[in-house]
């Protein structure tokens, strides 16, 4: 009888070469939670937006292997100038970042003399230039709110890209801002009819909603309204929801941000059901990023995959970024 010859696994074989490899080429892989799970599983640390970009800050590598998308890996790259920054496909893009470009937001910025303007980090290095503060999904109402404080009361706030992300921290401030409105494909695409639907079919489940999604808003109308136990709803970022999971004792989550999410939450949960708000939610950019892909960057490494930003601009992007850690440590 034929005897039956173990199947090698070219994944698992794959994260191996990278794991090797990044040890002898000194270098760091990091991943957002976005990434598919077989690129997340390999990497040093797997995190939302301010949490890698502190890992970028913070590392001794020389070189940084940067699973995500292009705004996340020039802002490593501004953050540590010194350091390698390999995306493993230049390609991949955001489609809120490329909501705003920096002439727009200087003819923005002419038309409201004196505000202060705070960016997403889902920016170009060009936009941050133009910028006073950067903020993400888990410090946005703080860095507002600290403008406020700091500037005085009457300052007027341009606030963008994302128009969902602005309104959620107009409502968590209740003041009113000047919204850019731009948007994240992915996110937008969360819908109100969406959350209607999953309500249904999963009573007593906490919702935990990514502020850039369409139906943000929706939500917080449902908890206003009475229909949703404003107990049971969480607005938060991609770390956010992770911190979330492990605090709370509910056993099923409806999940509205981009499905990859999902891994994370179920990795560390087994014992808990993650269900995707809308199963549509793949962020087409962050999948850009495969495991053959991450190990070509290392390997080759050069002009293919190395994301440089001028000496002059990251110098100016800097500072609205070290001005939002400053805020959000
Ligand atoms: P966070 O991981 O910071 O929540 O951001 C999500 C996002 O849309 C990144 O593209
Ligand atoms: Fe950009 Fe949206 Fe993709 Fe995040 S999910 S990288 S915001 S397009």
């Amino acid at each position: 009888m034929a005897v039956a010859l173990p199947v090698a696994d070219p994944v698992a074989a794959m994260q191996r070469e990278l794991r090797a490899l990044a040890e002898e080429r000194d270098a760091v892989i990091l991943a957002h939670n976005y990434q598919v799970p077989e690129v997340q599983d390999v990497a040093d640390f797997v995190g939302d937006s301010l949490g890698l970009s502190r890992q970028a800050a913070d590392t001794a590598a020389g070189t940084i292997v940067f699973c995500g998308v292009h705004f996340m890996a020039e802002t490593a790259s501004i953050l540590s100038p010194q350091k390698t920054v390999l995306l493993p496909d230049l390609g991949a893009g955001c489609s809120l970042a490329d909501s705003i470009t920096a002439q727009e937001l200087r003819v923005w910025k002419a038309e409201h003399p004196g505000a202060v303007v705070v960016m997403y980090v889902n920016t170009t290095a060009e936009v941050k230039a133009e910028t006073d503060y950067c903020c993400t999904s888990s410090n946005a109402v703080k860095v507002v709110e600290h403008i406020w404080r700091e500037h005085g009361d009457d300052t007027e706030i341009l606030f963008g890209p994302d128009m969902f992300l602005g309104a959620y921290v107009e409502r968590v401030t209740g003041r009113r801002m000047t919204v850019w409105m731009g948007e994240c494909h992915v996110h937008a695409g969360i819908r109100p009819s969406d959350i209607a639907d999953v309500r249904e079919a999963y009573p007593g489940a906490e919702f935990l909603v990514h502020p850039e999604c369409g139906c943000s808003t929706s939500v917080m109308e449902y908890v206003a309204a009475g229909d949703v136990d404003a107990g049971g709803v969480h607005m938060l970022s991609t770390g956010g929801m992770l911190a979330h999971a492990r605090r709370s004792d509910a056993d099923t989550f409806v999940v509205a941000t981009e499905t990859g999410m999902l891994h994370p939450l179920r990795a560390e949960h087994p014992g808990k059901r993650f269900v995707a708000a809308n199963e549509a939610a793949v962020c087409g950019y962050m999948k850009m990023i495969t495991l053959p892909k991450v190990l070509a960057a290392l390997r080759d490494g050069g002009d293919a995959y190395t994301v440089r930003v001028d000496p002059e601009l990251a110098e100016r992007a800097r500072l609205p970024i070290e001005r939002m850690v400053a805020i959000a440590p």
